[in-house]
């Protein structure tokens, strides 16, 4: 029904906002407007429960191109059934991650986003912001959460992340740019509680960036403040991204430990300072006009060894060996 009576030309296929009517919509004001994503009905303007869901299809929202459906279904209790059809689309609430956990994996990591090895794995979702510090700033910011699955083996380290977006935008270098999304790091870790400044480091204290682009794809930058970005001479870093229906998932991959002084290596149970950036091209976002987090950790998690499968038997093991004495024990008492 969704598709019958048109939801999905404004709002995708899967409800990411990507339709195709999506960059056309105006309010009444002749301002654009982007239609609700709905994937994500925490930030419903009209609240997330079904009672408030099923009043803005029915009524529409005033001032906006979202249209009054009442008269439009065939039956009243089709609201009902599109309500229902928008709760089972995403959760209802982000469920934000407070650590990145990296886990540990023995096998080969895949390059491909869509390899069903990502789907094992934990994502830990993180909240973005827009940049509001310095200018431009990005107080109206498209992205604003992006799910992170990492892992580890005893060569690489690899980060699986999706977000949505309503396009996929190389730009045009004028009203549109490259979509982008970075991780951050101290160059090196960092001894105590001191980090480099979050919004990109400054003249004192750089950061990594481990950044990929449309049409550029992943590079290790070296920054100094939100303009002052270098590239850090021979990279090794590597990903792959696809886009479907409203949504990046990409993987980005790194050898864990690093050569250079501009470049972080990785290292099991260390908390180590990360923290996210992301850019909508479509929206006109750019350098210092972002999303982005403050400092978060992430944390490698005990590699994977052979002692969790030596550990039980030996203690069973044991615990006969013990009983046995026991017994010995206690017969040669009763003998007495
Ligand atoms: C012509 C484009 C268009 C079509 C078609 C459309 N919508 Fe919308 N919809 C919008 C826009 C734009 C908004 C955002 C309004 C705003 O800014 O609050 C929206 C918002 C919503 C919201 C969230 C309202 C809130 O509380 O924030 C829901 C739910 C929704 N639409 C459901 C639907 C369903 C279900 C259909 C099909 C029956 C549909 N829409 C068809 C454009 C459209």
């Amino acid at each position: 029904m969704f598709e019958a009576i048109e939801c999905h030309k404004c709002h995708g296929t899967e409800g990411r906002a990507d339709g195709p009517s999506h960059p056309e919509l105006k309010d009444e004001w002749g301002n654009p407007v982007a239609p609700a994503n709905l994937t994500k009905r925490w930030n419903f303007r009209g609240g997330r429960s079904r009672t408030e869901i099923a009043t803005r299809i029915a009524n529409g929202v005033l001032g906006t191109p979202m249209p009054a459906f009442l008269e439009a279904v065939e039956k009243p209790e089709d609201i009902w059934h599109l309500t229902n059809y928008i709760v089972s689309l995403g959760p209802d609430s982000p469920q934000p991650a407070t650590l990145v956990t990296v886990s540990s994996v023995k096998d080969a990591i895949p390059d491909d986003p869509a390899a069903d090895f990502w789907k094992k794995i934990t994502p830990n979702n993180i909240l973005l912001e827009g940049q509001v510090i310095v200018d431009p700033r990005n107080f109206n910011p498209a992205i604003d959460l992006v799910s992170v699955r990492a892992v580890y083996n005893d060569k690489e380290i690899a980060f699986h992340l999706t977000w949505d977006d309503p396009s996929e935008t190389k730009g045009d270098g004028k009203t549109t740019f490259p979509d982008a999304i970075s991780l951050q790091f101290a160059p090196q870790q960092p001894t105590g509680t001191e980090r480099p400044y979050f919004l990109m480091g400054d003249a004192t204290a750089g950061v990594y960036l481990l950044r990929w682009e449309q049409g550029k794809g992943v590079s290790e930058l070296s920054a100094h403040g939100p303009t002052k970005l270098a590239a850090i001479p021979g990279g090794e870093a590597s990903g792959k991204a696809v886009f479907k229906n409203g949504q990046y998932a990409l993987v980005m991959k790194r050898s864990l430990a690093a050569t250079g002084t501009e470049r972080p290596s990785f290292r099991p149970r260390v908390f180590t300072p990360v923290a996210f950036q992301a850019w909508e091209g479509g929206a006109g976002e750019s350098g210092p006009k972002m999303s982005l987090t403050s400092w978060y950790y992430l944390r490698l998690e005990e590699p994977q060894s052979n002692r969790r499968f030596f550990i039980p038997p030996a203690v069973a093991l044991l615990t006969f060996a013990v009983l046995g004495l026991i017994v010995r024990a206690a017969r040669s008492r009763a003998v007495q």
